[in-house]
């Protein structure tokens, strides 16, 4: 069957490449009265892309905005699955509140909730996340997988292994996973991953996985008391980074990295996270539950539980803590681009 589906008033333009395109030309394409375009030319502008508009010669696209609208996002995007469905919003409270709510009624497997601010983003322990609007990159991806509840941390994992390989490999910075949820730039906090999940005994029904990226603040965006000082990437690397485009490889990482977990099972990833991990090899002093423990990391099971060497020799499997010190540094962690 023959598609009949006209391309958009943004195709035409990118399609001219920068160049003019007239008024009455434009009507013709999209079947629309001169009015109707202008009225879309004008939305156009509002929500931020730079349109020249010369009598005589017609509409010219000068420049699209870095913001992570979703025919922006979806025309770069090269995933199978993930972020066919996104949801964009300017400001919303938290995009993890609004995936919970999206994905209790019934929101596809993939689906992308991204926001330019959050007045309420929220990280583990209760604590707060804060970025400027359109500087960071704060979105929820709600995630369906056919898992038990106890492998939702290897999906955090998974999702941390993704972002840690794009920011090595595509922006050639040393990114180190800080276990289990963090990702570090030389010590400073770059992105932080907080997962919430809804399931039954044993089957978990869906994720929301919910990652703040800091991505073009200043340090004086960074207001407050950190236990890991943060970083943007922008800070780290000398420029700007373009969001979209970080936001297209990220997703694109995540699936292929959740693809590998489901089909080999976590016991695939466990090199790659050994690699990537700043603690390896280090002694940590480890917050779990109401417990406190201090040993050597020496690596990781093959469920992604930390291995630790306690002080008296013993080996110990951690499910779930927070890493609250380094105390030494017996092994550097190759933590270096490429
Ligand atoms: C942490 O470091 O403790 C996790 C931070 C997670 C922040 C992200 S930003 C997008 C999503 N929405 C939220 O409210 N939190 C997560």
């Amino acid at each position: 069957m023959k598609s009949t589906a006209r391309p958009s008033l943004l195709d035409l333009l990118r399609k001219h490449n920068h160049r003019y395109l007239a008024g009455p030309e434009l009507a013709r394409q999209l079947g629309l009265s001169r009015t109707a375009v202008w009225k879309r030319i004008k939305r156009l502008q509002q929500r931020g892309y730079t349109i020249d508009v010369r009598p005589r010669k017609g509409y010219r696209l000068v420049r699209s905005p870095d913001l992570v609208l979703a025919e922006e996002v979806q025309r770069q995007l090269g995933t199978r699955r993930l972020a066919k469905t996104f949801h964009y919003f300017a400001q919303t409270t938290s995009t993890n509140d609004e995936a919970m709510r999206l994905a209790v009624q019934g929101a596809p497997d993939g689906t992308v909730v991204c926001a330019e601010y959050q007045s309420a983003g929220r990280g583990r322990l209760n604590r707060e996340w804060v970025a400027p609007a359109q500087d960071a990159l704060t979105f929820s991806i709600i995630l369906r997988p056919r898992v038990e509840p106890r492998q939702g941390p290897q999906v955090t994992l998974a999702v941390a292994l993704a972002i840690a390989r794009v920011l090595r490999e595509d922006y050639r910075l040393p990114a180190a996973i800080k276990w289990p949820n963090d990702i570090l730039i030389s010590g400073r906090k770059v992105v932080g991953i907080l997962t919430e999940l809804q399931a039954e005994q044993d089957r978990v029904k869906f994720l929301v996985v919910g990652i703040g990226i800091n991505v073009n603040q200043e340090e004086q965006d960074f207001r407050g008391s950190f236990r890991y000082p943060p970083t943007s990437l922008k800070m780290e690397s000398g420029r700007r980074i373009a969001r979209v485009e970080l936001l297209c490889r990220v997703l694109a990482a995540i699936e292929s990295y959740l693809e590998r977990m489901l089909a080999t099972g976590f016991a695939g990833l466990n090199r790659d996270l050994e690699d990537y991990c700043v603690v390896m090899g280090k002694e940590i002093e480890l917050e779990c539950l109401a417990d406190r423990l201090v040993g050597r990391v020496i690596g990781f099971t093959s469920e992604g539980a930390l291995r630790l060497l306690d002080r008296e020799g013993t080996q110990r499997v951690v499910w779930a803590g927070d890493i609250v010190r380094v105390l030494t540094t017996p092994r550097e962690n190759p933590a270096t681009p490429g």
